[in-house]
């Protein structure tokens, strides 16, 4: 069901009246989003829940993330921005136009209120999942300023990320104020998204920096198959996944007992995670002219199913103790997998969610190419600073990879179901005090 077919329901939206008795499939499609996970080429997930969608959600094939600087000051500004791009979040995530009228309607001398490029076509999986940066409490480093009476409600865990060994960051593709995560199988639907949310922001918040991904390079369902990052391995084998329940709630999600832990008050955050962001870019073509043994030893898995150097299949835990003919580990001491694997970090799990990305070439014919690296972690202080520290240190890979952005944003926990007001078609409106992604926060 294209968003066109949808749009040809018409119906402006009145909040709190009922669903019009004619309202089609297409509309209850929309209003009951569970129920419509579809074929992979037309997919729904829930806008609404405990959580925010984009995290276990199964990693869809397409990324395009955009931070924003927030250019006012002016809080109840900051407050009304989320609230609208809480309901076109709610909207977009189910095929429908970001606003009330659909690309080609409305009244006729002021702009659309979707600009339309994805009228054709289904939601394709599509997920938007938000978060803040460190300096929407206290400014950025330099220019400290609590623009929006937020430093007492700064969580802990929202530090400043140490300089790590090898960093090359740029900038102007790292931090920000807030942070927009649109994920989906069809690029045209995620830049749709992150435009048109953009586009709400005029005024208020302006993009800092985007980034487009393709190929996750992650799964984070056991239903998924193993996708391969650009060094050609498999990647995600070792991955936290959604059938993992009792792990996720351990690694990913905040609990309560960290809502004080600075002083600050952060039981806001509550049900929510943190997101780390990381373009590593790979020097591909010094990766392409080394050896495949060199590769293996590097990654400390095989290239072409991507079991353990120990042995097994793929899915074999690495025996991190077994010694070759030489008395040498068979996964080497400087190999990503021993380096990152949770036995050598303290029990550390991570859910990385990350894509491929190539943005052009430099003057030499390089690619700029790499990995945009996403994990949501319970806590960077625990989950990311110490494997990173290590990696960036001990890793062999390193030789082939250089940090160019860096983000840390902390996601507030979904805005729960059945909360958002609709209009008479059913679908979500927006209400002057209806529910918003961050709401605790502003309380
Ligand atoms: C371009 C950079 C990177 C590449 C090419 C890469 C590649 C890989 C590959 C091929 C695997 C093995 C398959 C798997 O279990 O997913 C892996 C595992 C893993 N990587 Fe990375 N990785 C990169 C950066 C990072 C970073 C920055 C971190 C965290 C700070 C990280 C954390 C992990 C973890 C936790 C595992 C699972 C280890 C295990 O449990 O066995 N990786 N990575």
């Amino acid at each position: 069901m294209s968003r066109r077919a949808l749009l040809g329901l018409g119906g402006g939206l009145v909040v709190g009246a009922a669903a019009g008795a004619g309202a089609t499939a297409a509309v209850e499609r929309a209003r009951t989003p569970a129920a419509s996970a579809g074929s992979a080429a037309d997919r729904t997930f829930p806008f609404t829940g405990a959580h925010q969608a984009g995290i276990v959600t199964p990693a869809q094939d397409r990324l395009y993330l955009a931070a924003f600087d927030v250019t006012t000051t002016d809080r109840d500004a900051l407050v009304d921005l989320l609230r609208r791009w809480t309901v076109m979040a709610a909207r977009m995530t189910q095929g429908l136009p970001a606003g009330r009228f659909d690309p080609a309607s409305g009244p006729y001398d002021a702009p659309p209120d979707d600009t339309g490029e994805a009228a054709d076509l289904p939601a394709a999986g599509l997920t938007i999942t938000v978060g803040f940066g460190r300096s929407l409490f206290v400014g950025p480093p330099g220019a400290e300023a609590d623009r929006f009476g937020l430093a007492g409600r700064l969580p802990a865990g929202l530090i400043t990320l140490p300089h790590f060994a090898g960093d090359d960051l740029d900038p102007a593709r790292s931090d920000g104020d807030l942070v927009v995560q649109a994920c989906a199988d069809d690029p045209q639907v995620a830049v749709h998204a992150v435009r048109n949310l953009s586009r709400a922001a005029f005024g208020t918040a302006r993009i800092r920096w985007t980034q487009l991904g393709y190929g996750r390079t992650s799964s984070t369902s056991t239903a998924q198959t193993t996708p391969r990052n650009l060094f050609g391995f498999k990647d995600g084998t070792a991955n936290l996944k959604a059938e993992e329940p009792a792990a996720v709630d351990e690694h990913v999600w905040v609990p309560a007992s960290a809502a004080t832990e600075v002083g600050t008050d952060a039981a806001w955050l509550t049900g929510g995670t943190y997101l780390v962001a990381r373009r590593i870019r790979m020097h591909i073509e010094t990766w392409d002219r080394s050896s495949l043994r060199e590769q293996e030893a590097l990654v400390g898995r095989t290239k072409g199913e991507g079991a353990p150097l120990s042995g097994g299949t793929e899915f074999t835990e690495p025996d991190l103790d077994a010694t070759g003919g030489d008395g040498k580990p068979l996964v080497a001491l400087d190999s990503h997998v021993r380096l990152a694997h949770p036995t050598q970090n303290d029990g550390v799990r991570m859910l990385r969610r990350g894509y491929n990305f190539t943005d052009g070439n430099d003057a030499l014919g390089r690619l700029d190419a790499g990995l945009f690296f996403l994990a949501f972690v319970v806590d960077p202080r625990t989950h990311f600073v110490p494997m990173q520290t290590r990696l960036s240190s001990q890793d062999g890979l390193m030789e082939y990879l250089v940090h160019t952005g860096s983000g840390l944003f902390a996601v507030p926990p979904g805005v729960p179901d059945g909360a958002l007001p609709t209009g008479a078609d059913g679908t979500p409106a927006l209400a002057p005090d209806g529910p918003f992604l961050g709401q605790a926060l502003f309380a």
